[in-house]
């Protein structure tokens, strides 16, 4: 290392790549997907209009919907061979079976490294292995081929009946909706990153996508929301809520749901999604209220005092997007074990997007590193 570069742990503050499709400002709590806010796009658009909106770096008309869409729809069919892979394959915890099974479908597919090859040829591959994801989490959880879902309303109602085994109602679908869009993307997070990693190799698209599967994995990452219902659970009623979350962080435990490298004040995703759970006005909802209250001035009080100690200026703990999320899409009818599938059926377009962006311009990634080792003797 030269004495201008830093060791930064976990590459905080080191931009990494430059792109276009979207931006996380931690310290105004804003999230910009390719010039759009992404509150106003989930409230307001389709799953599809903001797949095409990362693709093309605009919105769609009617005409370039309707084609889009159909796109999605037919490339999203699992073959008869894929799906008896699926079916061989959807073994152990929902997503690591998503895993392997996206990886052998890139495998039987026969994907190449993308290196000197067409670039129409792997957007194709790259559209395609994304749009399997609705009918990938549907063998997972049903152990069956994919039932017909017959004029279906797009991406977010076929997942959501893939799951159910019947048509959603519009309100549980536009709740799910709302909740893959606001996770599309989010700048250069854990899962994009290692995907771009991978595609920088020159690597077949499906070894990135799988790449970004396996970091979403991690309960710092994508894994948080199931174990935010565990908590909800665990505490069962409001009056607790105060004690638990005291008993958590006195054992040096993390309260999930909690905290981001990025955001300074409130995660907007995390907003929107407690408002939709208002709207839903489930059971859990003030539970769900009591319980952030009780988390948010513990860790506020732990976070003055420590800065206080330390004389270094209050790193604020907010609530992040997994805490509303499960309280989202529990009410939605989406079983706790399938929360990181979801979750990855809608970041799995955003690491397309960049796996498409990172080869259109690609550097292969080499970081340093500082050694710590003895010197020869
Ligand atoms: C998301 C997360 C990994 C971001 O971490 P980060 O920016 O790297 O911050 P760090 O892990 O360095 O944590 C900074 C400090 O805040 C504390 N902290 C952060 N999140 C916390 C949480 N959810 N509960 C309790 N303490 C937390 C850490 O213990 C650490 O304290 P210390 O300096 O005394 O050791 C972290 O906030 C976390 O683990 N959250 C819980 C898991 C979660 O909700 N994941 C989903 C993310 S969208």
């Amino acid at each position: 290392m030269t004495s201008e570069t830093k060791f930064s742990p976990g590459l905080e503050g080191v931009v990494a790549c430059e792109t276009r499709l979207s931006h996380v400002d931690g310290e105004a709590g804003k999230l910009i997907f390719s010039g759009h806010n992404a509150v106003d796009l989930a409230e307001n658009k389709t799953v599809e209009e903001v797949w095409f909106l990362l693709r093309h770096n605009r919105l769609p008309d009617a005409k370039e919907l309707k084609a889009f869409r159909a796109k999605v729809e037919e490339a999203g069919k699992l073959t008869e061979d894929e799906v008896k892979i699926a079916l061989k394959l959807r073994v152990g915890e929902p997503l690591s079976a998503f895993r392997s099974i996206l990886s052998a479908i890139a495998s039987h597919r026969k994907l190449k490294p993308w290196l000197n090859r067409d670039m129409s040829e792997i957007d194709e591959e790259i559209l395609a292995l994304s749009a399997l994801a609705p009918q990938i989490v549907e063998v997972i959880h049903k152990g069956k081929r994919p039932i017909r879902k017959a004029r279906n309303n797009g991406y977010a109602e076929r997942y959501l009946w893939g799951i159910n085994g019947r048509r959603p109602d519009a309100e549980a679908v536009q709740a799910v909706e709302t909740y893959l869009i606001l996770t599309m993307d989010h700048g250069m997070n854990a899962s994009t990153f290692s995907a771009r990693v991978t595609a920088s190799t020159g690597a077949d698209v499906g070894a990135a996508i799988t790449t970004g599967i396996g970091t979403l994995s991690g309960p710092l990452h994508g894994g948080a929301p199931g174990p935010v219902l565990d908590m909800l659970d665990g505490i069962g009623e409001a009056d607790k809520a105060e004690q638990w979350v005291e008993d958590q962080l006195t054992g040096g435990r993390r309260i999930m749901g909690f905290g981001h490298r990025v955001y300074r004040t409130d995660d907007p995703r995390a907003l929107t999604l407690r408002r939709v759970a208002e709207h839903q006005s489930g059971f859990r909802v003030d539970l769900a209220r009591e319980v952030e209250k009780a988390v948010l001035d513990k860790l506020s009080e732990r976070q003055k005092a420590k800065a206080a100690r330390l004389g270094v200026a209050v790193r604020p703990l907010r609530v992040n997007v997994e805490f509303w999320t499960a309280v989202v899409l529990e009410h939605a009818g989406i079983p706790r074990e399938l929360f990181s599938s979801t979750f990855c059926t809608s970041r799995i377009i955003g690491w397309g997007e960049h796996v498409r962006e990172q080869i259109g311009n690609n550097k292969l990634f080499r970081p340093l590193s500082e050694y710590t080792g003895p010197d020869v003797e």
